[in-house]
């Protein structure tokens, strides 16, 4: 089992990743004094994997109840927030219990932001069942919900007390969701880590058979470099930013689809969209476009998109929350391993790359 530390001043906290991991979750609560647990979660993710967690926590005495939301992005929403924070209040949680975010990064998003203003903040653990939740949304204390025209519009940056990924989770878990991560995955090796590059390229079918030899140390590598850039930027002033590589034109496709499109497959079409813009600007050359598209491809990313018109998708990129004063800061490629943020691209070329992308 591996085990990554977010530091950060008075509020470390563990990041455990391994099969059988939630084994440690039941003793992780009770580590916290925590008396009770409020396990929020999504119908498919309550069916599949509650009992083992309500078992579990029920026999180490902890007083537990669960809710279940709706599965996917509608989950993200006011509605779905009030029924959370009503849920709290029912079940009388006060500040000595916990949050436990069961699930997806919807889950995560929506329980971390809901624990987060619940009686002005009570404890959450993070426990990630998709690969996307593992590498990236349940690291790094960003929560919140949509706004109707707006991915992530309402939230906090509040870190959980903990993590736990366990990978077996991951077996029930769809093909489409499971080979979509590697949106997330590719975009750490792209902009940060040459050598994850070199392991995705060596390891993409085994990765993809989700074998656990090869799946630990990515997922593990990739909380690493996460906890790295969030200790040195929590609060995303600056950074930070590298974490969004992909995720300029990914949001802008997701907001102007109605959120129809799998959060990794549209950060592949950001990605590639971001390094044909950096090689226009000369900030990469070309090779680093191929080498891209062919690690992409190896994933079978970024796969099948929703019909989204080029016209829509800029027309929503200006709502994007990482522009700043009306010009979106980009995140662009230099060379595998390597990216530059805040960089600003004039209207004409993204356009260009965008209708070169959209048929
Ligand atoms: P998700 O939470 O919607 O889960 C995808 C689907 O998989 C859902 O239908 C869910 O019910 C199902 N599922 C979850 N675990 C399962 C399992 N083990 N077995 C079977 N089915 C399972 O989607 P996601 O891709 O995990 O997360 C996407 C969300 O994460 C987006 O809203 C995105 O904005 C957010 N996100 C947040 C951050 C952050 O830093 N907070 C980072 C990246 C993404
Ligand atoms: N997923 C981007 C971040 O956590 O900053």
């Amino acid at each position: 089992m591996g085990k990554v530390t977010v530091k950060l001043p008075g509020r470390s906290y563990p990041v455990l990743v391994g099969r059988g991991a939630l084994v440690e979750l039941p003793q992780l609560v009770r580590g916290l004094g925590a008396p009770a647990a409020a396990v929020i979660t999504d119908e498919t993710v309550a069916r599949l994997w509650g009992p083992d967690v309500l078992a579990g926590l029920s026999g180490a005495g902890v007083r537990t109840e669960m809710l279940a939301v709706e599965p996917g992005e509608r989950s993200k929403t006011l509605q779905a927030l009030e029924r959370t924070l009503g849920f709290l209040e029912e079940v009388g949680l006060d500040r000595s219990g916990v949050v436990l975010a069961l699930g997806g990064g919807v889950v995560g998003d929506l329980a971390g932001f809901a624990a987060a203003i619940w009686l002005r903040g009570v404890r959450c653990v993070q426990v990630p069942t998709t690969l996307l939740a593992m590498v990236d949304s349940s690291v790094g204390g960003k929560t919140g919900i949509d706004s109707p025209r707006t991915k992530n519009a309402i939230g906090s940056i509040t870190q959980p007390v903990a993590v736990v990924a366990d990978l077996a989770t991951l077996e029930s878990l769809p093909e489409a969701e499971f080979r979509s991560a590697f949106g997330e995955v590719v975009k750490y090796a792209v902009a940060m880590d040459r050598d994850l590059a070199g392991e995705l390229e060596e390891g993409h079918r085994e990765l993809l058979e989700r074998g656990t030899e090869r799946l630990e140390p990515v997922v593990t590598r990739c909380v690493e470099l996460k906890a790295k850039v969030v200790a040195a930027d929590e609060l995303d002033r600056g950074p930070r930013a590298i974490l969004n590589y992909g995720h300029t034109l990914g949001h802008a496709l997701e907001s102007a689809s109605g959120y129809g499109a799998l959060h990794g497959r549209a950060v592949a079409f950001g990605m590639r969209g971001a390094a044909r813009i950096a090689e226009r600007l000369q900030v990469c050359g070309p090779e680093l476009v191929g080498a891209q598209d062919r690690l992409l491809e190896a994933f079978g990313l970024p796969g099948e998109l929703p019909a989204v018109r080029a016209e829509d998708l800029l027309a929503a990129l200006p709502r994007d929350k990482k522009s700043s004063g009306g010009r979106v800061r980009w995140v662009l490629p230099r060379e595998l391993g390597s990216a530059q943020v805040g960089l600003a691209v004039p209207d004409e070329v993204v356009a260009e790359v965008v209708r070169c992308l959209l048929p």
